[in-house]
């Protein structure tokens, strides 16, 4: 069901709350951010809501301080950024919540934003007092926080009934534009690239797409636990093994469309610079690390002739060069098929960085958890509180 976007509104003189995701890496002690990309995602929605006169409330969780408040989760070092990428002033809020938040009320033109909403475990809690009471500061409700879509706390679920309408923002929309369309339309050949390490993080986007794409290739260490389900060796390396009985079912349903590594990387000590070589069968002593150069040509001829490719999760321990060359490789592959191409996961986006190809991916996800949920084919709850277009309409 379509949503309302926040370019039906009319914001003019109004009071929009717009719930964001700024749970941004910080550097120790919450002093510096690590990475804006999570502000810089959500600006044109702010920029949208300032230019058509309306009075900016924003609000985000930050970390998890578990209802404390916590002074290296303050969203103090976001207020300062936001304002340096807006060039114009913004204004933290001392709480989220409370009399001298409510007494702020920011004129047309104006952002607040308030502060970690994690400082309340009613926030998680989704209470609906504390929902009615994030609700009383606005008067028009914007969700753009795609990271936090699969979460039904207050400021997602609670307080969204509690106002007269309830629209996505403009991140929002892009990110369901984009993953829709790869999981519910897709041009076909329609390629599906997993990784990460374990099974069991990824059963339901698994059974999910076994019914939407062509191909499904699966890397990373899960890729051990299918080898031992089909009693191919594995070694030493990562098996789940209360999740071979599953990955058997899984090989049975997807048939020829899920291929595995036809060839790995392996050490006999997980450590950087071990000595590895490029196997066919993993002996006993050894540690699949990373997808061989044969598995790069295979895939790599598969995403080639892909029209749209979902990716999410690395090919093998990314994060010690060189057992990130099959990851590095494919994020080339990817990028160079010409196709939509859908990434989600933190590992994959930092694959996409150093293979320097970020420009050439249709839409990178600035959501984790909530994109696999999307990938996996389940609603989230934060998308299915707004209101429906329909709903709009069908209004006198
Ligand atoms: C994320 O980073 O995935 C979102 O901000 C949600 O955070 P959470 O997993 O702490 O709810």
């Amino acid at each position: 069901m379509a949503k309302l976007s926040i370019k039906d509104l009319d914001l003019k003189n109004k009071t929009v709350f717009i719930r964001v995701d700024f749970n941004v890496p910080l550097s120790e002690g919450g002093r510096e951010i690590t990475s804006d990309k999570r502000i810089r995602a959500s600006l044109p929605t702010i920029q949208y809501a300032l230019e058509h006169s309306a009075a900016v409330i924003l609000a985000s969780h930050l970390g998890r301080p578990k209802g404390k408040r916590r002074q290296d989760m303050s969203l103090a070092p976001v207020a300062v950024r936001l304002s340096e990428l807006l060039g114009r002033p913004v204004r933290l809020a001392p709480d989220s919540v409370g009399p001298e938040v409510a007494a702020i009320r920011p004129k047309p033109g104006e952002v607040l934003l308030l502060e970690n909403l994690r400082f309340h475990s009613e926030e998680e809690a989704n209470d609906p007092d504390f929902s009615r009471q994030l609700a009383s500061l606005a008067d028009v409700y914007v969700n753009d926080a795609f990271g936090s879509a699969h979460r039904a706390h207050a400021s997602t679920v609670g307080m969204v009934s509690q106002l007269p309408i309830a629209a996505a923002g403009l991140l929002m929309d892009k990110e369901l534009e984009w993953l829709s369309r790869a999981v519910k339309n897709p041009e076909r050949p329609c390629v599906a690239l997993l990784g990460g390490a374990k099974v069991s993080d990824k059963i339901e986007i698994i059974e999910n797409l076994i019914h939407v794409v062509d191909e499904l290739l699966i890397g990373g260490a899960m890729a051990y636990t299918f080898l031992r389900a089909k009693n191919e060796p594995t070694g030493r390396s990562l098996v789940e093994p209360e999740k071979i009985d599953l990955a058997r079912q899984l090989l049975e349903k997807a048939g020829e469309k899920l291929k595995l590594p036809l060839d790995h990387v392996a050490v006999r000590e997980i450590k950087p610079g071990a000595p590895h070589e490029v196997v066919s069968r993993i002996g006993p002593d050894q540690i699949g690390v990373d997808i061989g150069p044969k598995t790069v040509e295979a895939y790599s001829a598969l995403l080639s002739a892909a029209k749209t490719i979902i990716w999410n999760g690395p090919m093998g321990i990314f994060e010690m060069p060189p057992f990130d060359a099959g990851t590095v490789a494919l994020a080339k592959a990817v990028a160079d098929s010409g196709a939509v191409s859908v990434v989600g996961g933190g590992d994959s986006e930092k694959a996409i960085k150093s293979a320097g190809v970020s420009d050439k991916i249709t839409h990178v996800s600035t959501g984790g958890g909530a994109s696999l949920e999307f990938l996996a084919g389940f609603e989230l709850p934060g998308v299915a509180a707004l209101t429906d277009k329909a709903a709009k309409i069908a209004e006198p």
